[in-house]
């Protein structure tokens, strides 16, 4: 047996150690491992595979990053390239992939990836290479996955840099308004949030009004407390607004951002206060894995290799109720996991009093 591990899509903390766990289980069971790197680019090349082996692996679970690399805008199915004209197109190439894995003898693949990496697995599966899934990205919205790899260190980050936020947020008496990653999603946004104490935490699936975040800042202030700290998801929108999109590059999803300065010129128009903003962008996907970051990641990469040596294929490997599991690709495709509106998490912040925007 020949497997090759890919790691597409933004880089999360704790994939070095998937690559890790996969890569030595693998090979305890005599079986001969290869990387793909950046992305699914090095397919694409005169060395589409590297050999990874015990060296190769060793001490890598604490770091963060990949070893492989990665890309995103390394979708075979959508694969840019530039014209003559010096505009860009893509095109499709995954029959070359599929070569690639018969003429290296590479029998299945392991997917460490977001939802767009899924979809793409779950597309390579239907063309008829074996494949199994580990789900992995900061944005924590894998679909029937309660955590991927890569938010526990994102949140710890984002909750960190909060905190020292707070704390010149209160001897200047500002508005200070934070900008935290997530996609179309409020995890990373809600979760720092709540544990950094943050007056108000905006998150997409509540669309926000400008009013209700200035009545807490107000209603702050009648207290004695002269600041408040705004987390905003880069996904959130106001009612009736839209989304903040600073552009969309072909092969590429869209890129979010700016929702910050955005709250940081209105709220201070608004109240009268001083305020300042701040994006955590690529911070949040840095850094050491967490140590939970490391386990999921070294059970995921391990679950993953068990799956195929059990004869299942296509799958996903989810974490439900601190269980490993299964489950069909073709279900987690095309899905996403928002936070849910009647979770304990949003009653609790809207019982301790964090304004949500509605
Ligand atoms: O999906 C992970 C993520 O970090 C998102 O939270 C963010 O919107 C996006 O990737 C940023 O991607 P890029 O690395 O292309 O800027």
């Amino acid at each position: 047996m020949k497997i090759a591990i890919n790691t597409g899509g933004g880089d999360a903390p704790g994939l070095n150690a998937a690559i890790r766990s996969a890569t030595l289980s693998a090979l305890r069971m005599g079986w001969e491992v290869v990387g793909i790197q950046n992305g699914y680019g090095s397919l694409y090349t005169d060395e589409p595979f590297i050999p990874l082996t015990r060296e190769r692996v060793r001490g890598i679970t604490m770091l963060g990053g990949t070893i492989l690399g990665t890309a995103n805008r390394g979708n075979p199915f959508e694969m840019p390239y530039k014209k003559q004209d010096g505009t860009w197109d893509a095109e499709d190439r995954s029959d070359e992939l599929v070569d690639v894995f018969r003429r290296y003898g590479v029998d299945a693949l392991v997917a460490i990836g977001g939802d767009g990496s899924m979809r793409i697995a779950n597309r390579i599966a239907k063309k008829g290479v074996k494949v199994v899934g580990v789900p992995k990205t900061i944005d924590n919205d894998i679909w029937a996955c309660d955590i991927s790899l890569g938010f526990d260190t994102a949140v710890t980050t984002a909750t960190d840099a909060i905190d020292k936020i707070a704390t010149t947020a209160q001897s200047h008496r500002r508005i200070m308004v934070v900008e935290v990653m997530g996609r179309y999603a409020g995890w990373i946004a809600l979760h720092s949030g709540l544990s950094a104490s943050a007056d108000a935490i905006l998150i997409p699936e509540i669309e926000f009004s400008l009013e209700s975040i200035v009545d807490k800042i107000f209603e702050r202030e009648a207290k004695g407390e002269k600041y408040s700290i705004i987390v905003v998801a880069e996904g959130a929108v106001e009612v009736g607004g839209s989304r903040f999109v600073k552009g969309k590059k072909i092969g590429q999803s869209e890129q979010l951002g700016g929702i910050a300065e955005y709250l940081e010129s209105e709220l201070s128009e608004r109240t009268g206060k001083e305020s300042r903003s701040l994006v955590l962008g690529h911070l949040q996907r840095g850094g050491v894995p967490s140590a939970y970051d490391r386990l999921i990641s070294l059970r995921f990469g391990a679950a993953a290799v068990r799956v195929l040596d059990e004869g299942q294929v296509n799958k996903m490997i989810v974490m439900q109720q601190s269980t490993i599991r299964a489950i069909p690709l073709e279900e987690v495709a095309d899905k996403m996991k928002l936070v849910p509106l009647d979770s304990d998490t949003i009653a609790t912040a809207r019982e301790i009093g964090i304004c949500l925007g509605d």
